[in-house]
């Protein structure tokens, strides 16, 4: 059954459940996601395994899952390389031990040693049976896993993994016009959503708008594959890189000729361009909850409706 989740590892309350009856045990009572429960009898679904059978009241309509989708699983895997992309955002490789079958623009949890709870992460890359998943990873300063990976060589360190999750996911059949809206690390879903895309010769026929939101040119990253993927895929597929607090430089402009490059917050510049261009168009949105927020609801006033508005946010 597609039960209610969004961030699986206990914060953000939306798998908040009643037990009507049966036995649950709940894996981390001082979930912070747990602020949300108002009642005894409510429980948080991604945290609590069942004991026996159990009846339990959601509150949204539950739908049986689509044939195919994907199922989440634990696996094992181990640190492969970890790389800096930016003054506080790494490149993470993981070696899982079985394969990974996963969809364009899910994450997965992750658990380090040491560190109580899981994180959740998208995968930047795409592919059916995956060995290696990749990761964008933002340092959150006072963080769990991010002062444990950013504080030193981490390199061969096994960690667990749980998935694949999410429901931001993208398939050849969609048939429609993609459009990526990302603030910062929320643009790693979105590779893998335009790498799917690309492979499959996606911008051949649909249009492709990606928008990825940083403060200043030293916060970019991926510059130069979004080159590639703009020479692979064409004039459908355009890469706007919004930057919140200056103009680019005029030696990034050049030295990124495939790419545009606009001051502002990122929903913004994607409501200028968008405009009267939402006909036939899915988005995914990712990133910090406040910008994920204010593209849902720029998205809404112009008239989407949210059949079509995919988001992750990165609580
Ligand atoms: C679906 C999904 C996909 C995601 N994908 C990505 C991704 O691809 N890349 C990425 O970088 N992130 C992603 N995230 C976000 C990432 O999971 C979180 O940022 C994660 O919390 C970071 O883990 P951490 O251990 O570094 O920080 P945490 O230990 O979780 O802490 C996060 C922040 O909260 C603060 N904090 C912790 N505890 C408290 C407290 N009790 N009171 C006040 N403040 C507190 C910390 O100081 C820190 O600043 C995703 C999240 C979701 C839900
Ligand atoms: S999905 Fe369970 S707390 Fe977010």
């Amino acid at each position: 059954m597609e039960l209610p989740y969004e961030c699986g590892s206990g914060t953000c309350g939306t798998c908040k459940a009643r037990l009507i009856s049966g036995d649950i045990a709940d894996g981390w009572p001082d979930a912070p996601g747990r602020k949300h429960l108002k009642a005894p009898d409510e429980f948080l679904m991604c945290q609590c395994v069942a004991k026996s059978d159990v009846v339990i009241e959601v509150a949204a309509f539950v739908h049986t899952m689509e044939a195919g989708t994907c199922t989440p699983a634990f696996l094992d895997g181990h640190i492969k390389s970890v790389k800096a992309l930016t003054s506080d955002v790494a490149f993470l490789e993981v070696e899982l031990r079985k394969p990974l079958e996963f969809d364009a623009g899910q994450f997965v949890l992750i658990k380090v040693p040491g560190v109580p709870g899981f994180r959740g992460w998208s995968m930047v890359n795409y592919q059916r049976h995956c060995n290696t998943l990749e990761f964008v990873v933002k340092k959150k300063p006072g963080g769990g896993i991010s002062e444990w990976l950013f504080g030193g060589d981490r390199e061969g360190i096994e960690v667990e993994v749980f998935g694949p999750l999410g429901r931001a996911t993208f398939y050849p059949s969609l048939a429609r016009n993609i459009l990526c809206i990302a603030g910062g690390s929320g643009i790693a879903g979105m590779m893998s959503i335009l790498a799917r895309a690309a492979h499959d010769g996606y911008f051949t026929q649909y249009n492709g708008d990606v928008f990825f939101g940083v403060r200043s040119m030293k916060d970019a990253f991926f510059l130069k594959e979004f080159t590639s993927l703009r020479e692979q895929c064409g004039k459908k597929l355009n890469v706007t890189v919004a930057l919140s607090e200056e103009e680019a430089p005029a030696s990034s402009v050049a030295d990124y000729p495939q790419l545009a490059f606009e001051k502002g917050f990122v929903h913004e510049v994607a409501g200028r361009h968008m405009q009267s261009r939402y006909q036939n168009v899915r988005a995914y949105l990712a990133g910090p909850p406040p910008a994920v927020d204010a593209s849902i609801r720029m998205l809404l006033q112009a008239k989407m409706t949210t059949d079509n508005i995919r988001y992750d946010k990165f609580n």
